[in-house]
C-alpha cells in the first residue's frame, strides 16, 4: 500500500494541521477505527488502519469515496477531460459545470459523471469550499486559476485499493455509523464546530448541527465509553464543549484558522478530548 496517500478533496474543518497532535494522543493499540464525520479524511487517510469504518452526512462526498473505490480509472478519465476543457475557457467552463445541478435529472446521472464534477469544482472553486444555497445548488465562485490539476494518479489508485480492501463506507447520521462499535475499538469524532462568538457574524455558517447536535454527540460518547470504546473528539474551545466533556481529558491545542475573514481571529484554540488514560491503551486491555 502506498505510504503517503493524501485526501482527494479540500474540505472545511480539515484536520491536516492537527494530525500530529491527534496521533500523539491516540490509543497505542485498538481494533477497528471509526470516523463518523470523515469529511476530507485527513486522519483516516494518514492512519490507513486495516479495519476502518467511515461515514459522512454529505451524499456527494460519500459517493466520491465510493467512486474512487469502484471506478478509479473511469473517474480519472472524466477528470482529465474536465482539465482539458477548463484550459480552453476557464471561467465559462467552471460556471457551466457548476450550473449542472440546476438541470433536471442531474442527480440521476451515473456515479463517475457526478463525482468528476464534484472533484473538479472542489479544485477550481474559491478556497475549496463546499457550499450550497437554500435550493441546494452549489454556489461557490471560481478561483480564477487558468489551469487546474484535479487528481494524482498514484494517489487515486492507492486510495482505491485501500478503500476496497479495508474500509466500510456509510452515508448517514453519525449515531448510526457507530452502532456496532465495541470494546477496544477507536472512534474519532470530528463534528461540525461549536460556534465561536465571532462566527455568529459569518454568513457562511448555517450551523444546522447546532447545540442540539453537540449534546446528542456528547450523550453518544458517554454510551460508547460504557461500551469500552476508546473515543476522541475535536472541537473549538468553547464553554459548551468544556461543559459537555468535563469528565473526560481535555487538551488545548493552538491552530491557525484558515477560513475566517477577521485576521485577528486566525489563531484559535481547539480542544482534543479523549476518554482514556494514554498509558493504559496497549493491547493487554482488551
Ligand atoms: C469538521 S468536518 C470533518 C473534517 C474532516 N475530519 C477532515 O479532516 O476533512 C465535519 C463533517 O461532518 C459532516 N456532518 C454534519 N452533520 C453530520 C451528521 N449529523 N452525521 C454525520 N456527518 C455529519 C459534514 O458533512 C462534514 O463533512
Amino acid at each position: 500500500m502506498k505510504n503517503n496517500m493524501q485526501p482527494f478533496v479540500k474540505w472545511a474543518g480539515g484536520k491536516r494541521q492537527l494530525v500530529t497532535e491527534i496521533k500523539k494522543r491516540m490509543p497505542k493499540d485498538f481494533n477497528k477505527y471509526y470516523e463518523p464525520f470523515v469529511g476530507g479524511g485527513a486522519l483516516f487517510i494518514d492512519l490507513k488502519h486495516d479495519k476502518s469504518i467511515i461515514n459522512d452526512f454529505s451524499k456527494e462526498l460519500v459517493d466520491a469515496y465510493l467512486c474512487i473505490r469502484d471506478f478509479p480509472r473511469e473517474l480519472m478519465e472524466a477528470l482529465s477531460n474536465h482539465e482539458a476543457k477548463h484550459e480552453l475557457n476557464p471561467k465559462d467552463y467552471y460556471y457551466r459545470i457548476r450550473a449542472l445541478d440546476r438541470e433536471e435529472g442531474w442527480y440521476e446521472k451515473d456515479l463517475v459523471t457526478r463525482t468528476a464534477r464534484f472533484i473538479y469544482l472542489n479544485k477550481s472553486c474559491f478556497n475549496g469550499l463546499y457550499r450550497v444555497n437554500k435550493k441546494g445548488y452549489f454556489n461557490v465562485p471560481f478561483n480564477s486559476k487558468l489551469r487546474v490539476k484535479t487528481y494524482d494518479e498514484d494517489n487515486i489508485l492507492a486510495l482505491s485499493v485501500y478503500l476496497k480492501n479495508h474500509v466500510n463506507i456509510y452515508n448517514g447520521d453519525f449515531s448510526a455509523a457507530v452502532k456496532d462499535a465495541s470494546k477496544g475499538d477507536f472512534v474519532f469524532f470530528d463534528p461540525p464546530y461549536d460556534l465561536l462568538k465571532s462566527d455568529t457574524f459569518d454568513s457562511y455558517n448555517p450551523d444546522a448541527f447546532g447545540v442540539a447536535g453537540q449534546r446528542r454527540l456528547a450523550d453518544l460518547v458517554m454510551e460508547l465509553t460504557e461500551r469500552g470504546c476508546y473515543v476522541m473528539i475535536t472541537n473549538h474551545n468553547t464553554p459548551l464543549i468544556n461543559e459537555l466533556y468535563k469528565d473526560l481529558n481535555i487538551d488545548l491545542v493552538n491552530v491557525k484558522r484558515m477560513i475566517n475573514s477577521d485576521s485577528k481571529n486566525r489563531n484559535g484554540q481547539e480542544v482534543i478530548i479523549y476518554n482514556y488514560d494514554l498509558e493504559e491503551t496497549d493491547e493487554t486491555n482488551f
